[in-house]
């Protein structure tokens, strides 16, 4: 399979402010003159975006752990297939809002699922397509669940959860972190969003150093 775009995805618990700098980092990205996609997971493409709907917002009956994880792989193997694959192929920078890193870190770290349950599902859905950077951005949960307190609207599934759960969650994006540093690079999201994307911003520019070749176009 020939991929010579960039694939960037953007991880951490809510609040952190993953939205907020994969906006400024495609408006940079624009303003470079490159083809940006931005998309999130679970969703992307309309099927993916049912399941999300689905999984998010299921009321009234028990979604076991496993079952949301085939949720979710089933949405990103749509995702992947008609949405990434087709803009890595043509040389785009893909922008995604959480990918695999966040099965791991929710179903796995949060609902408890066996990592090796995971590892199955994941070389069976992405068939060895793998970020080139994975930004995860990093802040005290009290603080990011404030912050997405404070940005309103309607709590989902996950959002409602106790913070004991994205304790969990954070840990296990720490430890996908300590398991692949070349890919993971931590963002302290803490700062002001100004300097949050600066943070980012960097990781990119030393990513464009060492993969030239794919972002000359
Ligand atoms: N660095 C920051 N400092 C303070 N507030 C922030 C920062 N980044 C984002 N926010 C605000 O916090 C809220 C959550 O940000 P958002 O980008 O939606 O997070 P996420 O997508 O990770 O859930 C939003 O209201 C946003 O404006
Ligand atoms: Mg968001």
């Amino acid at each position: 399979m020939s991929e010579h775009g960039v694939f960037v995805t953007f991880e951490g618990i809510e609040g952190v402010g993953k939205s907020t700098q994969l906006s400024r980092l495609c408006a940079r990205l624009q303003g470079a003159g490159r083809e940006v996609i931005t998309t999130r997971e679970p969703g992307g493409t309309p099927l993916a975006e049912a399941i999300r709907g689905l999984v998010l917002n299921a009321a009234g009956e028990v979604v076991s752990p496993t079952a949301e994880l085939m949720l979710m792989c089933a949405a990103r193997a749509v995702h992947v297939e008609n949405l990434i694959r087709p803009a890595l192929a043509r040389g785009a920078w893909v922008l995604c809002d959480r990918f695999f890193d966040a099965t791991y870190a929710y179903q796995g770290g949060g609902r408890g699922v066996a990592l090796a349950a995971i590892d199955q599902l994941a070389s069976l859905t992405l068939a060895g397509l793998t970020p080139h950077l994975t930004l995860l951005f990093d802040a005290p949960v009290t603080t990011a669940l404030a912050r997405a307190k404070s940005r309103g609207g309607v709590t989902d599934r996950f959002e409602s959860e106790q913070e004991a759960f994205f304790e969990r969650v954070k840990a296990m994006y720490h430890q996908r972190l300590q398991q692949d540093p070349q890919r993971l690079k931590l963002i302290d999201a803490t700062l002001s969003p100004d300097a949050v994307e600066s943070l980012v911003w960097e990781q990119v520019k030393l990513l464009i150093g060492g993969q030239a070749s794919a972002v000359q176009r």
